[in-house]
């Protein structure tokens, strides 16, 4: 049966949602909305096989709660009143699980698929009751996902969450940046003090780790993160042109460095590089206040999307951009479940086979 058991590392921001398995990732927004007959829309999209679209019907086979949703881009685009995921008991809200469902059912190996899912919560909220609420209710529990819409239209996944771990979000990435695909230590230089800046849509995780172990004396949530400098921008597009974007095409505007006004682009890389630059800077102060002696930290990983909207405004010399830093949490999750999983395994081979000795204690 552990061969089955397939391990999955999400994690759900506030700006969007990543999953990481052996064979694929994904991310999308972090968007829900109640999802409706999509007659007209259906009929083109079954000829692009490009996209997957998040049109979905969920049912949590443990409570019996049912729902049809749009979830991401398909939320965003035509969903009524979209809602970003922010609540937060992640345990207790059914579209949070909802769609914890629906991005396990996307890397699903098989049609029905036992799961070790790895995933994270705010630094802000981990020693709290929630990180034991979130992993009782993964633990056990049972959902039909059934695709609405797309090349995915009618089929179904059955998924079943046998073992699940939280952990804080951010050191998912010094779990990346430490250990290789198997789960085992690769990188013996992030033994020594490490800091994580996980920057993202609302908050940015401050997490301090030493020898594996993370210190919460040093590790900290700042409710700041990429929305603010997408606020500056949104204010400055308003006052010289006079026009009201959302936070969502705010956010393909700063990736796309350019506005279309009328019938041409306006490049607003400069307003860009400010907005980034005072970000940084606000970051940088807190993180000061906190961390008193930053020389002592062997490596500062920067990570989440934001790290790399900002990692060259960042002037720690001891600075590591984390690779596909917005996979970075994800990526790292679905290291430590291999590291287990591989314990598991080893373990269970153990008992069958007495003349192994147990080396793990
Ligand atoms: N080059 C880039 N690649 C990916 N994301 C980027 C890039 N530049 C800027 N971003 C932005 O980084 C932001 C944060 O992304 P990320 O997925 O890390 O946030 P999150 O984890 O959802 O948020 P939070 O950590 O606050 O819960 C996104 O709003 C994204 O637009
Ligand atoms: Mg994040």
């Amino acid at each position: 049966m552990l061969e089955n058991l397939q391990t999955v590392g999400v994690d759900m921001g506030y700006g969007w949602a990543k999953i990481w398995s052996d064979q694929q990732y994904h991310k999308f927004p972090a968007v829900i909305s109640w999802g409706n007959d999509r007659n007209l829309a259906r009929v083109v999209e079954t000829f692009k096989t490009s996209e997957i679209p998040l049109d979905v019907e969920v049912v949590n086979e443990t409570t019996g709660v049912k729902g049809h949703f749009f979830i991401g881009d398909l939320a965003v685009r035509e969903g009524e009143q979209p809602t970003y995921m922010w609540s937060k008991n992640k345990a207790a809200d059914d579209m949070s699980l909802a769609c914890l469902a629906t991005s396990l059912a996307l890397v699903a190996n098989n049609e029905q698929q036992d799961f070790y899912v790895i995933t994270g919560l705010p630094v802000a909220h981990f020693g709290t009751q929630l990180k034991q609420e979130y992993e009782k209710a993964l633990k056990g529990s049972k959902f039909t996902v059934k695709f609405l819409s797309g090349y995915l239209e009618k089929q179904t996944r059955e998924i079943r969450i046998l073992a699940a771990k939280v952990l804080p979000q951010g050191y998912g990435a010094y779990l990346d940046q430490l250990l290789n695909a198997n789960g085992n230590v690769a990188r013996t230089e992030y033994l020594a003090p490490t800091g994580i800046i996980d920057i993202g849509f609302k908050t940015t995780d401050i997490v301090y780790v030493n020898d594996m172990q993370p210190i919460d004396r040093s590790s900290f949530p700042l409710e700041l993160g990429m929305s603010w400098a997408y606020e500056q921008l949104q204010r400055q597009l308003n006052a010289t042109y006079d026009i009201q974007k959302s936070l969502e095409e705010i956010e393909e505007i700063f990736l796309n460095k350019k506005v279309r006004i009328h019938r041409e682009y306006r490049d607003i890389t400069p307003w860009i590089e400010t907005a980034c630059r005072a970000l940084t800077g606000r970051l940088r102060n807190e993180i000061a206040r906190k961390w008193a002696n930053i020389t002592d930290l062997e490596n500062i990983v920067i990570a989440g999307g934001g790290g790399v909207a900002l990692f060259e405004y960042l002037d720690y010399p001891q600075k590591i951009l984390s690779t596909d830093a917005q996979f970075a949490n994800a990526r790292g999750f679905w290291k430590a479940g291999k590291r287990i999983t591989g314990g598991i395994k080893d373990d269970t081979e153990n008992s069958t086979n007495n003349s192994k000795v147990d080396q793990t204690g």
